[in-house]
């Protein structure tokens, strides 16, 4: 089975977290929701708890993983852009040719652990200058994908994240299938 890795950090966009793993799943993608600190319940950034299924640590050794994923929030970004376990899992899913997703601020996070450099992006408006500083060839595209690197800009854009992310893993075909049963209007 194809396998994803959502990193949930303290701050993270709830929307972006839940939107991400249930379009995955639906798309029969084996999703391992790890909080980045440990498996207790993270305070997103409208304060709503989500527990993880369990710790990034814990779920290393699960790995590899066809996709890692980083949602947004941007208290949550600024976590994933500091820790250096998320520069080390980020850049061995680089090394070994793999998937990689942010959305909404995340991107600055392959900024800080020099990911994809130079790629064409896109982010939350609010840290476009962060992307464009950092050398890479900023889009305003809602969903842009450059190789095995796919960027999303926020909330509103997370659907068709996901489903690029589904596309990506599993096909057009069934990325397509999963529109109609959630009445999603694109
Ligand atoms: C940025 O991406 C666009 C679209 O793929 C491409 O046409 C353009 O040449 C790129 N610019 C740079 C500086 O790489």
């Amino acid at each position: 089975m194809v396998k994803a890795l959502v990193i949930l950090s303290e701050g993270a966009e709830e929307m972006e977290t839940v939107i991400t793993v249930d379009v995955l799943r639906r798309g029969g993608v084996e999703v391992t929701l790890a909080g980045l600190t440990d498996s207790s319940p993270v305070l997103c950034s409208r304060n709503v708890k989500i527990l993880p299924d369990t710790s990034l640590q814990d779920a290393k050794l699960n790995g590899p993983y066809d996709v890692v994923v980083c949602p947004g929030g941007a208290k949550g970004a600024q976590c994933l852009a500091s820790s250096s376990e998320v520069k080390a899992i980020l850049q061995d899913q680089e090394k070994s040719g793999q998937w990689i997703a942010a959305v909404c601020a995340a991107p600055i996070a392959l900024v800080s652990h020099e990911i994809g450099k130079g790629k064409r992006v896109t982010s939350h408006p609010s840290v476009k200058d962060v992307m464009v500083d950092g050398g890479y060839n900023y889009s305003e595209d809602r969903v842009v994908q450059d190789g095995k690197l796919i960027t999303s800009r926020g909330p509103g854009t997370c659907f068709e994240f996901a489903l690029k992310i589904v596309e990506s893993l599993q096909g057009e075909e069934k990325s397509n299938s999963l529109i109609q049963p959630m009445l999603l209007k694109l």
